[in-house]
C-alpha cells in the first residue's frame, strides 16, 4: 500500500529565525511519527538553516524549484547537486505559481523532472486546471496534457521516483478546497493515466497529494478518497499546530 505523504510548501514565506522556529517546532510536535512520510519546503536561502533544524528528526527536507542544468552561467538558477549538498530529499517540480506567475511550460518542468531524477532527487510534480478551464469542462484534457508532457521520455524506473501534486488552481490560498468527490475524480484519472502510459503496478506504487487549501478541517475527509495518497499544504503549513494536527489526522 502506497505510505501516506504529507509536504508543506512554504512559497516565499518566513525569514530565517521564523524558518527554524517553524522547523524545530514541527519536529518537536511530530516526533516519533512514522507512519506518514513528511517533509517541509522552505524558501531556497534557509533551506541550510532549516537542515540543521531537522537533522535527526523525521522530518524531511525539500526545496521549491530547481534548474535542469548541473553547473555553469546561470545566473539565479540552483541546481540538483546543491539541493543535494544542503541536505533536501525532495523538490517541488511545475507549481501552477510557477506555471502561470513565472511562466514556466511543460517542456521546461519535463527537463527538470528529468534532471532531478537522474541526480537521486524525489520530485513533487504539481499539475492543475484553471477555473476557467474547469468551468469549460476542461479539467481531464488539461490535467493529463500536463502529466503527459511533464513525464515525456521518463520510464517506468524513474517515474517511481515522482509523487503527483493535484492543485486545481482555484483552490490554491482561496481557502475553497475541491470537495474529496473533485479531488478523488481527478486522482483516479491521473491513476488511470499512469496505468495507461506505465502499467498498473506502477500506477499503484505512484503516490498522488491533493494541494488546495488543505487544512486539519478537510484532512481527514481528503484523505479517505482511495486515490489521495497525501496532502501538499501551503498556507496551513505555516502554522506549527496546523500543520501537524494534518499530520497527525493521517498517523
Ligand atoms: P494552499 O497552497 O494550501 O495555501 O492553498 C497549496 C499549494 O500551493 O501548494
Amino acid at each position: 500500500m502506497r505510505k501516506a505523504f504529507i509536504a508543506g510548501n512554504w512559497k516565499m514565506n518566513t525569514n530565517c529565525a521564523g524558518a527554524e522556529g517553524l522547523a524545530s517546532g514541527l519536529a518537536e510536535k511530530l516526533k516519533g511519527i512514522e507512519t506518514v512520510d513528511i517533509a517541509v519546503c522552505p524558501p531556497s536561502v534557509y533551506l541550510q538553516s532549516v537542515a540543521k533544524a531537522l537533522s535527526s528528526s523525521n522530518i524531511a527536507l525539500g526545496a521549491q524549484d530547481v534548474y535542469f542544468e548541473g553547473s555553469g552561467a546561470y545566473t539565479g538558477e540552483i541546481s540538483c547537486e546543491m539541493l543535494k549538498d544542503v541536505c533536501c530529499t525532495y523538490v517541488i517540480i511545475g507549481h501552477s505559481e510557477r506555471r502561470h506567475k513565472i511562466g514556466e511550460t511543460d517542456e521546461l518542468i519535463n527537463k527538470k523532472l528529468s534532471a532531478a531524477i537522474s541526480s537521486g532527487l524525489l520530485p513533487i510534480f504539481c499539475v492543475g486546471e484553471l477555473l476557467e478551464q474547469r468551468e469549460a469542462g476542461e479539467t481531464e484534457t488539461v490535467v493529463a496534457g500536463q502529466v503527459k508532457k511533464g513525464l515525456a521520455g521518463l520510464n517506468a524506473d524513474k517515474v517511481l521516483a515522482v509523487t503527483v501534486a493535484y492543485e486545481p488552481v482555484w483552490a490554491i490560498g482561496t481557502g475553497v478546497n475541491a470537495t474529496s468527490q473533485q479531488a478523488q475524480e481527478v486522482h483516479a484519472m491521473i491513476r488511470q493515466l499512469l496505468a495507461d502510459m506505465y502499467d498498473e503496478s506502477v500506477a499503484q506504487q505512484i503516490r498522488i497529494q491533493y494541494g488546495g487549501s488543505a487544512k486539519p478541517a478537510n484532512t481527514a475527509e481528503l484523505m479517505a478518497c482511495e486515490d489521495v495518497d497525501g496532502l501538499l499544504g501551503g498556507g496551513a503549513s505555516l502554522k506549527v499546530n496546523d500543520f501537524a494536527a494534518m499530520i497527525k489526522t493521517v498517523a
